[in-house]
């Protein structure tokens, strides 16, 4: 088979590295791609909004599955396009992806379906939003409606914190459509993890969880950002607890959306928070995480396109996962600076030294190949995933792996995984 993979991160560097090991495959392509992609996928300069452009490419290459990494074209339709020139596409239509596109769409179809979630209220009126806000008691949890690139997820802890966050959506405008209908969000508490599922529109298949770390420093200090590290499982997910997830949240969602008509099929991504009341919805998603991909896969020991397959021609109930029962841990390096500005154009030292050490995997982000060089390229450059019997040796050959690279201004979270060994640590 042909596979193509739309996107240019972490998580598609991932992908392509699975994908390229299922026996099913004979070549990869990669729009744009990144500097670590393009040695071991052919990465193609396509414009990621252009549809046309990309059907063109699929035909032309006779592309046999393609595979959308992020959000913004299946919102935009990408699938939809795919499908109406008959061409094999992995991820949810728009309609399905508006679990995502739209926050008070997502919200609906849970209070419909009985799917736990904090209570909100909606505005698109400055002055109510304001006059709501105030009966109410710090922290405030303010949402804008639409795709914000992860920006448009305020938590206030003053009453003037939170109306500037309700200004800046409704009457500056600064998220433009997106975040012209807000969200005003019961607080929640609690420890947070992602459980993502493969979904046919009927069945669903979870993965393993995954914990991301969201903050720039270490401590959960600094502001957010994409995505610091990951690592997979989560030891605060029991069985029962993980069972609970799946019985509770990921299959009446899909089954509800499938009573109103929306065939979900993709990979279904739960934002979730563990409460004193039991597991809570903060969002969906409706891709892989980036970077919890990064911890996932390497985990994953059994083929990934026999589920993508399956998820496409919607004969998902078959279809069965193998894990390896290590735990991955994923450190990101990022450039100095990020997520604020930070400079670009770096050589990056000590990836060969690193791509023969035991359980390690280095997944390129930011990153290009410039004069047979890896230069960086963007504000999360690498992504470091280790394998190990327990977390601290995951960790430790992270960490070790993370000694022998170097670029200018590197910049890492040094407690990725530290809580999971102190949670318990054995899986
Ligand atoms: P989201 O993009 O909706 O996952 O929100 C980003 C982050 O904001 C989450 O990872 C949480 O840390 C926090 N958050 C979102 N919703 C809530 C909520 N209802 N209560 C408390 N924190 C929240
Ligand atoms: N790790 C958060 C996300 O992928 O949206």
């Amino acid at each position: 088979m042909k596979i193509l993979i739309i996107g240019s991160g972490g998580r598609e560097h991932a992908l392509v590295w699975k994908i390229k090991q299922s026996p099913l495959v004979d070549e990869v392509f990669c729009i744009p791609g990144n500097g670590g992609i393009a040695q071991v996928a052919e990465c193609v300069s396509i414009d990621q909004s252009d549809f046309e452009a990309l059907v063109e490419f699929a035909q032309d290459k006779s592309i046999d599955l393609t595979v959308v990494g992020p959000e913004v074209p299946l919102v935009d339709g990408i699938v939809d396009v795919f499908d109406k020139k008959g061409l094999k596409v992995f991820g949810p239509s728009s309609e399905a992806a508006r679990l995502e596109g739209s926050k008070s769409f997502a919200k609906e179809i849970m209070k419909k379906y009985g799917v736990p979630t904090g209570g909100a209220s909606l505005f698109d009126n400055y002055a109510e939003a304001v006059s709501y806000l105030e009966g109410l008691k710090p922290p405030y949890v303010i949402k804008a409606d639409g795709l914000a690139a992860g920006k448009g997820v305020f938590i206030a802890k003053t009453l003037e914190e939170a109306k500037a966050a309700v200004k800046s959506c409704l009457v500056d405008k600064q998220f433009g459509l997106a975040g012209e209908l807000i969200l005003i969000e019961e607080c929640l508490e609690g420890p947070e993890l992602s459980i993502l599922a493969f979904s046919d529109g009927k069945d669903v298949l979870p993965m393993v969880p995954a914990q991301d770390y969201k903050r720039a420093y270490d401590n959960d200090e600094g502001l957010n950002t994409g995505g610091m590290g990951s690592y997979s499982p989560v030891p605060i997910v029991t069985p029962s607890l993980y069972t609970d997830i799946v019985k509770t949240i990921l299959e009446p969602m899909i089954t509800g959306l499938a009573s109103e008509g929306i065939e979900y099929k993709g990979v279904i991504y739960a934002g979730l928070m563990i409460t004193e009341d039991g597991p809570k919805v903060l969002e969906f998603n409706v891709r892989f995480g980036d970077p919890e991909t990064q911890a996932i896969i390497p985990r994953l020991k059994s083929d990934i396109i026999e589920p993508m397959l399956a998820c496409v021609e919607g004969d998902l109930s078959e279809v069965k996962l193998d894990w390896t029962e290590e735990p991955c841990v994923t450190v990101v390096l990022a450039s100095g600076g990020y997520p604020g500005d930070y400079n670009t154009g770096y050589e990056i030292k000590g990836l060969d030294e690193v791509s023969v050490m035991d359980g390690v995997t280095v997944f390129h982000a930011g990153t290009k190949l410039k004069d047979r060089k890896i230069v960086t390229s963007g504000g999360r450059v690498l992504n470091v995933s280790a394998l190990g019997k327990d977390f601290a040796q995951a960790r430790d050959r992270a960490y070790a792996a993370i000694d022998k690279i170097h670029f200018e201004d590197m910049h890492y979270r040094k407690d990725i995984a530290l809580r999971a060994i102190k949670t318990g640590g054995k899986v």
